[in-house]
């Protein structure tokens, strides 16, 4: 066990400083969900594979690495090319790390024993990766335990371990990867403390944007300003997610930001904001959106549909607590936007009505959130024998259980004028009974308004973990740079 004063990581000056103990604890706890699991037999030992440094394409240019989050959550370890095994009866951990060659020491840097990798890590032993099939052979494991299942919001099947020489052991992996996204889905108090200081940090940045942003200025200068307070006053040299600062009707495209739309619009007088970006620290993530007038004052529009969606926010915020249904949260936050967008002359009719042909979804198409932790949309959302509700919107939910003390989430409920998403709505009647054309038509090329909090669930509710100026009052108060506080 490392000292306790002795962080695993920590990038000086005022960046957070983290234990080895939250991986020792992330391994106790998933060795105990292994022994309390149906058919884990004795002997059994986790392997897994961290992530490889890869380069670009066919070059030998090396991409930026970042682990792969199931070995961060177990191991910690920043470096690449690693393994690591947990006996799940001993709880006792090995981490194999690659035998480097002499050439490493000119192009690369130090080569470390491995006595520096048991300490740093808190590990029980540090092995060569060359070395693992005769170092686990030598266990004398009745079975390895390897990682493979489906991500359900990607869709994509995790890589599972494999090593030269696996061939000789009893492989089980099915067993492994429902225990270990069990453990993710709730996070201990050492990754709370993290993922509390990730919010910390960038919602300072966004204030930082909030501060800085004019008419003139292009959008990749308000995601550049982002990564440099993360980076220069976080340690976050990355983000959790590509940057989006959509402007203008940009703000309605949802994962705008991307190559083919890289953040690249001068941001014009009159444009809403939506801004959405989160620091990563140490693999721990965020997912912050601000939304806010690029002159700083609301038009009567921009308040209306801003302050519809900061109800459904607040009003989710308020109702949830543990026990309660993601998919029942979903459908308070498009209840609140009906109703809203009813009072302003936007639609018309009854809302119970609208709710009934999914009205809700022409606005908001995405999901009202989602967990939060080593991914920005973390594992754990639909395990087996929970379904996704296959209505729109809804289907676009990435969690579909109930909450649970622990979990941290997402709470980001938007409206949005979406013209091809509108042009459907019109020419369904079942839809388009309920809209006013007349008034609609002002919205178009409005953009959209979106406000994303995260949360940790409580006993009793939630603890808010970000931290920004909301109402209008407060956004317009900070905005304006005649010199306020906040
Ligand atoms: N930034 C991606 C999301 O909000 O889920
Ligand atoms: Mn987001
Ligand atoms: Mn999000």
């Amino acid at each position: 066990m490392a000292a306790r004063h002795e962080p695993v990581y920590w990038l000086g000056k005022d960046t957070l400083r983290v234990s080895a103990a939250l991986f020792v604890e992330n391994r106790r706890r998933l060795c105990q969900g292994l022994k309390a699991k149906e058919g884990v037999a004795p002997k059994s030992v986790v392997v897994l594979q961290g992530g490889e440094q890869k380069q670009r394409y066919c070059t030998d240019t090396d991409m930026l690495f970042r682990q792969e989050s199931f070995f961060h959550w177990a191991f910690g370890v920043t470096e690449s090319d690693c393994y690591g095994a947990i006996d799940v009866d001993t709880e006792k951990s090995i981490l194999f790390v690659p035998k480097l060659p002499e050439s490493y020491a000119t192009w690369m840097g130090e080569i470390y024993p491995k006595e520096h990798f048991k300490t740093k890590y808190a590990v029980d032993e540090v092995q060569y990766t060359c070395d693992i099939a005769d170092f686990l052979s030598k266990m004398k494991p009745e079975v390895l335990l390897t990682l493979r299942g489906v991500n359900t919001d990607s869709g994509s099947i995790c890589r599972e371990a494999s090593f030269p020489g696996i061939s000789q052991f009893k492989v089980n992996n099915t067993l492994l990867h429902p225990v270990i996204v069990e453990c993710r889905l709730t996070k201990t108090d050492m990754e709370l403390e993290v993922l509390r200081y990730t919010n910390r940090i960038s919602s300072d940045a966004h204030k930082e944007i909030m501060k800085k942003v004019k008419p003139g200025l292009k959008e990749y200068e308000m995601e550049s300003l982002f990564q440099h307070y993360c980076y220069t006053r976080g340690g976050m040299r990355h983000t959790s997610y590509t940057c989006i600062c959509g402007s203008g009707n940009n703000s309605s495209v949802l994962h705008y930001g991307h190559a083919g739309a890289p953040n690249n619009k001068t941001i014009n007088d009159g444009d809403m904001c939506l801004f959405d970006m989160g620091g990563e620290y140490y693999c721990y993530s965020s997912d912050i959106t601000c939304s806010f007038p690029a002159n700083g004052k609301f038009t009567p529009d921009q308040k209306a549909i801003y302050e519809a969606v900061l109800k459904s926010s607040r009003a989710v915020m308020a109702a949830i607590k543990p026990g309660v249904k993601w998919t029942e949260m979903h459908r308070l936050a498009d209840r609140v936007h009906l109703e809203e967008l009813l009072k302003i002359g936007i639609l018309r009719g009854s809302v119970e009505d609208m709710m009934k042909v999914h009205m809700g979804s022409v606005f908001m198409p995405h999901g009202l959130g989602h967990l939060l932790g080593i991914d920005v949309h973390d594992v754990g959302g639909y395990p087996e024998g929970i379904e996704r509700v296959n209505e729109p919107g809804l289907k676009s939910l990435r969690m579909g259980r109930l909450v649970q003390e622990r979990m941290v989430l997402t709470v980001e409920p938007g409206i949005y004028f979406i013209n091809h998403l509108l042009d459907q709505a019109l020419a369904n009647p079942s839809q388009s009974c309920f809209i006013n054309n007349e008034v609609l038509a002002r919205f178009r090329g409005f953009g959209g308004v979106r406000i994303e909090d995260d949360i940790a669930a409580t006993a009793q509710g939630i603890e808010l973990l970000t931290c920004v100026p909301r109402t209008v009052e407060e956004i317009e108060e900070f905005m304006d740079d005649s010199g306020k506080s906040f």
